[in-house]
Protein backbone atom coordinates (compact mmCIF):
# COMPACT_ATOMS: atom_id res chain seq x y z
CA UNK A 1 0.00 0.00 0.00
CA UNK A 2 1.38 3.61 -1.12
CA UNK A 3 0.16 6.19 2.20
CA UNK A 4 -0.36 9.63 1.42
CA UNK A 5 -2.63 9.99 4.50
CA UNK A 6 -1.78 9.06 8.16
CA UNK A 7 -2.88 11.00 11.20
CA UNK A 8 -2.92 10.06 14.81
CA UNK A 9 -6.71 10.12 15.91
CA UNK A 10 -5.88 9.62 19.61
CA UNK A 11 -3.78 8.25 22.10
CA UNK A 12 -6.14 6.31 24.15
CA UNK A 13 -6.13 4.70 27.70
CA UNK A 14 -9.98 3.28 28.86
CA UNK A 15 -12.01 1.72 26.19
CA UNK A 16 -14.14 4.71 26.21
CA UNK A 17 -11.66 6.99 24.21
CA UNK A 18 -11.13 4.34 21.45
CA UNK A 19 -12.29 5.86 18.66
CA UNK A 20 -15.87 5.11 17.62
CA UNK A 21 -15.53 3.56 14.16
CA UNK A 22 -15.56 -0.03 12.72
CA UNK A 23 -13.14 0.10 10.71
CA UNK A 24 -10.05 -2.73 10.25
CA UNK A 25 -7.48 -1.91 13.01
CA UNK A 26 -3.84 -3.88 13.30
CA UNK A 27 -2.34 -3.58 16.44
CA UNK A 28 1.73 -3.77 16.98
CA UNK A 29 2.75 -5.97 20.37
CA UNK A 30 6.65 -6.41 21.26
CA UNK A 31 8.94 -5.46 24.13
CA UNK A 32 10.17 -1.90 24.64
CA UNK A 33 12.45 -0.70 21.73
CA UNK A 34 12.24 -3.55 19.80
CA UNK A 35 11.11 -1.37 16.73
CA UNK A 36 7.30 -1.04 17.02
CA UNK A 37 7.31 2.66 15.86
CA UNK A 38 9.65 2.27 13.34
CA UNK A 39 7.67 -0.46 11.89
CA UNK A 40 4.88 1.59 11.41
CA UNK A 41 7.02 4.84 10.06
CA UNK A 42 8.60 2.56 7.94
CA UNK A 43 5.38 1.11 6.22
CA UNK A 44 3.72 4.38 6.34
CA UNK A 45 6.71 6.07 4.47
CA UNK A 46 7.36 8.96 7.15
CA UNK A 47 10.10 9.82 9.70
CA UNK A 48 8.21 10.12 12.94
CA UNK A 49 4.91 10.08 12.80
CA UNK A 50 4.92 6.86 15.32
CA UNK A 51 7.11 8.42 18.36
CA UNK A 52 10.10 6.56 18.11
CA UNK A 53 13.01 7.01 21.02
CA UNK A 54 16.15 4.96 22.08
CA UNK A 55 14.72 5.86 25.41
CA UNK A 56 12.41 2.80 26.06
CA UNK A 57 9.21 2.72 27.34
CA UNK A 58 8.20 5.67 26.11
CA UNK A 59 5.18 5.01 24.31
CA UNK A 60 2.14 5.06 27.11
CA UNK A 61 -1.05 4.77 25.69
CA UNK A 62 -2.72 3.16 22.31
CA UNK A 63 -1.84 5.64 19.95
CA UNK A 64 -4.40 4.86 17.06
CA UNK A 65 -2.96 5.83 13.31
CA UNK A 66 -5.80 6.67 10.78
CA UNK A 67 -4.27 5.17 7.54
CA UNK A 68 -5.81 6.77 4.37
CA UNK A 69 -8.63 6.78 6.04
CA UNK A 70 -8.64 2.76 5.68
CA UNK A 71 -7.71 1.48 9.00
CA UNK A 72 -6.18 1.92 12.18
CA UNK A 73 -2.44 1.23 13.10
CA UNK A 74 -2.65 0.50 16.91
CA UNK A 75 0.88 0.93 18.51
CA UNK A 76 1.09 -0.73 22.05
CA UNK A 77 3.28 0.54 24.73
CA UNK A 78 6.55 -1.73 25.26
CA UNK A 79 6.59 -5.06 27.48
CA UNK A 80 9.52 -6.11 29.58
CA UNK A 81 11.26 -2.56 30.21
CA UNK A 82 13.04 -3.43 33.59
CA UNK A 83 12.63 0.17 35.22
CA UNK A 84 8.95 0.63 34.74
CA UNK A 85 7.63 -0.50 38.43
CA UNK A 86 5.37 -3.22 38.59
CA UNK A 87 1.94 -1.05 39.47
CA UNK A 88 3.23 0.46 35.95
CA UNK A 89 3.36 -3.15 34.49
CA UNK A 90 -0.04 -4.34 35.66
CA UNK A 91 -1.81 -1.35 34.38
CA UNK A 92 -0.05 -1.86 31.15
CA UNK A 93 -1.18 -5.45 31.01
CA UNK A 94 -4.96 -4.65 31.94
CA UNK A 95 -4.79 -1.28 29.11
CA UNK A 96 -3.68 -4.23 26.44
CA UNK A 97 -5.91 -7.21 27.52
CA UNK A 98 -8.66 -5.21 27.47
CA UNK A 99 -8.12 -3.77 24.04
CA UNK A 100 -7.51 -7.61 22.56
CA UNK A 101 -10.31 -9.37 24.14
CA UNK A 102 -12.79 -6.36 23.78
CA UNK A 103 -12.22 -4.81 20.47
CA UNK A 104 -13.91 -6.53 17.68
CA UNK A 105 -12.29 -4.45 15.24
CA UNK A 106 -9.03 -5.46 15.82
CA UNK A 107 -7.97 -7.94 12.64
CA UNK A 108 -4.68 -8.89 13.63
CA UNK A 109 -1.94 -8.35 16.12
CA UNK A 110 2.21 -7.64 14.46
CA UNK A 111 4.30 -9.11 17.46
CA UNK A 112 7.69 -8.14 16.71
CA UNK A 113 10.85 -9.76 18.37
CA UNK A 114 14.23 -8.59 17.73
CA UNK A 115 15.85 -11.27 15.90
CA UNK A 116 19.22 -11.28 17.42
CA UNK A 117 18.05 -12.60 20.61
CA UNK A 118 16.18 -15.48 21.98
CA UNK A 119 12.49 -14.58 22.29
CA UNK A 120 12.44 -13.43 25.99
CA UNK A 121 9.99 -15.12 28.53
CA UNK A 122 7.85 -11.79 27.73
CA UNK A 123 8.10 -12.66 24.19
CA UNK A 124 6.79 -16.23 24.92
CA UNK A 125 3.82 -15.31 27.30
CA UNK A 126 2.47 -12.30 24.28
CA UNK A 127 2.76 -15.16 21.75
CA UNK A 128 1.00 -17.74 23.90
CA UNK A 129 -1.39 -14.95 25.26
CA UNK A 130 -2.60 -13.82 21.21
CA UNK A 131 -2.39 -17.41 20.01
CA UNK A 132 -4.84 -18.33 23.39
CA UNK A 133 -7.31 -15.74 22.28
CA UNK A 134 -7.31 -16.57 18.88
CA UNK A 135 -5.38 -13.80 17.23
CA UNK A 136 -4.11 -13.66 13.75
CA UNK A 137 -0.32 -12.91 14.05
CA UNK A 138 2.07 -11.56 11.55
CA UNK A 139 5.54 -12.73 13.51
CA UNK A 140 7.84 -9.41 12.57
CA UNK A 141 11.47 -10.44 13.52
CA UNK A 142 13.10 -6.95 13.80
CA UNK A 143 16.61 -5.20 13.29
CA UNK A 144 17.74 -7.69 10.13
CA UNK A 145 19.92 -5.37 9.59
CA UNK A 146 22.09 -5.89 12.49
CA UNK A 147 22.39 -9.89 11.23
CA UNK A 148 24.62 -11.53 8.12
CA UNK A 149 21.75 -12.55 5.67
CA UNK A 150 23.71 -15.77 5.51
CA UNK A 151 22.33 -16.51 9.20
CA UNK A 152 18.81 -15.07 9.03
CA UNK A 153 17.56 -18.91 8.48
CA UNK A 154 19.28 -20.19 11.58
CA UNK A 155 17.62 -17.29 13.50
CA UNK A 156 14.32 -17.61 12.13
CA UNK A 157 14.42 -21.38 13.45
CA UNK A 158 15.41 -20.58 16.37
CA UNK A 159 12.83 -17.96 17.03
CA UNK A 160 9.97 -20.55 15.73
CA UNK A 161 10.86 -23.01 17.98
CA UNK A 162 11.33 -21.18 21.18
CA UNK A 163 7.67 -20.09 20.92
CA UNK A 164 6.27 -22.28 19.21
CA UNK A 165 5.03 -20.13 16.27
CA UNK A 166 1.98 -21.61 14.59
CA UNK A 167 2.66 -22.00 10.52
CA UNK A 168 -0.67 -20.44 9.94
CA UNK A 169 0.88 -17.06 10.82
CA UNK A 170 3.18 -14.77 8.62
CA UNK A 171 6.60 -14.89 9.58
CA UNK A 172 8.80 -11.61 8.45
CA UNK A 173 12.18 -10.73 8.58
CA UNK A 174 12.05 -6.80 9.28
CA UNK A 175 14.78 -3.78 8.91
CA UNK A 176 13.31 0.12 8.92
CA UNK A 177 17.04 0.64 8.18
CA UNK A 178 17.41 -1.19 5.40
CA UNK A 179 13.70 -1.29 4.57
CA UNK A 180 13.80 -5.16 4.29
CA UNK A 181 10.64 -7.12 4.31
CA UNK A 182 8.64 -3.76 3.85
CA UNK A 183 6.53 -5.39 0.88
CA UNK A 184 5.95 -8.53 2.66
CA UNK A 185 4.73 -6.42 5.90
CA UNK A 186 2.35 -4.81 3.68
CA UNK A 187 1.10 -8.28 1.46
CA UNK A 188 0.52 -9.81 4.98
CA UNK A 189 -1.14 -6.69 6.66
CA UNK A 190 -3.63 -5.82 3.58
CA UNK A 191 -5.04 -9.66 3.68
CA UNK A 192 -6.75 -8.17 6.74
CA UNK A 193 -8.01 -5.53 5.85
P1 LIG B 1 8.73 1.74 22.76
O1 LIG B 1 7.78 2.74 22.17
O2 LIG B 1 9.60 2.31 23.81
O3 LIG B 1 8.05 0.49 23.21
O4 LIG B 1 9.78 1.29 21.60
P2 LIG B 1 9.46 0.83 20.11
O5 LIG B 1 9.24 -0.63 20.08
O6 LIG B 1 8.42 1.70 19.50
O7 LIG B 1 10.87 1.05 19.39
P3 LIG B 1 11.33 2.25 18.43
O8 LIG B 1 10.71 2.13 17.09
O9 LIG B 1 11.19 3.53 19.16
O10 LIG B 1 12.87 1.87 18.22
C1 LIG B 1 13.75 1.74 19.33
C2 LIG B 1 15.20 1.96 18.85
O11 LIG B 1 15.59 0.91 17.95
C3 LIG B 1 15.42 3.25 18.09
O12 LIG B 1 16.70 3.77 18.41
C4 LIG B 1 15.36 2.82 16.63
O13 LIG B 1 16.09 3.68 15.78
C5 LIG B 1 16.01 1.43 16.70
N1 LIG B 1 15.49 0.54 15.63
C6 LIG B 1 14.19 0.26 15.35
N2 LIG B 1 14.08 -0.59 14.31
C7 LIG B 1 15.36 -0.85 13.90
C8 LIG B 1 15.92 -1.69 12.85
O14 LIG B 1 15.22 -2.35 12.05
N3 LIG B 1 17.28 -1.71 12.76
C9 LIG B 1 18.10 -1.01 13.59
N4 LIG B 1 19.42 -1.13 13.42
N5 LIG B 1 17.60 -0.23 14.58
C10 LIG B 1 16.25 -0.14 14.73
MG1 LIG C 1 7.10 3.11 20.35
Amino acid sequence: MKVHQADIVISAVSKAQYPPTAIPEIALAGRSNVGKSSFINTLIDRKSLARTSSKPGKTQTLNFYLIEGKFHFVDVPGYGYAKVSKTERNKWGKIFETYLTERPQLQAVVSLMDMRHEPSKEDIQMYNFLKYYNKSVILVATKADKIPRGKWNKHESMIKKSIGFDEEDDFIMFSSVTKQGKEAAWQAIEKYL
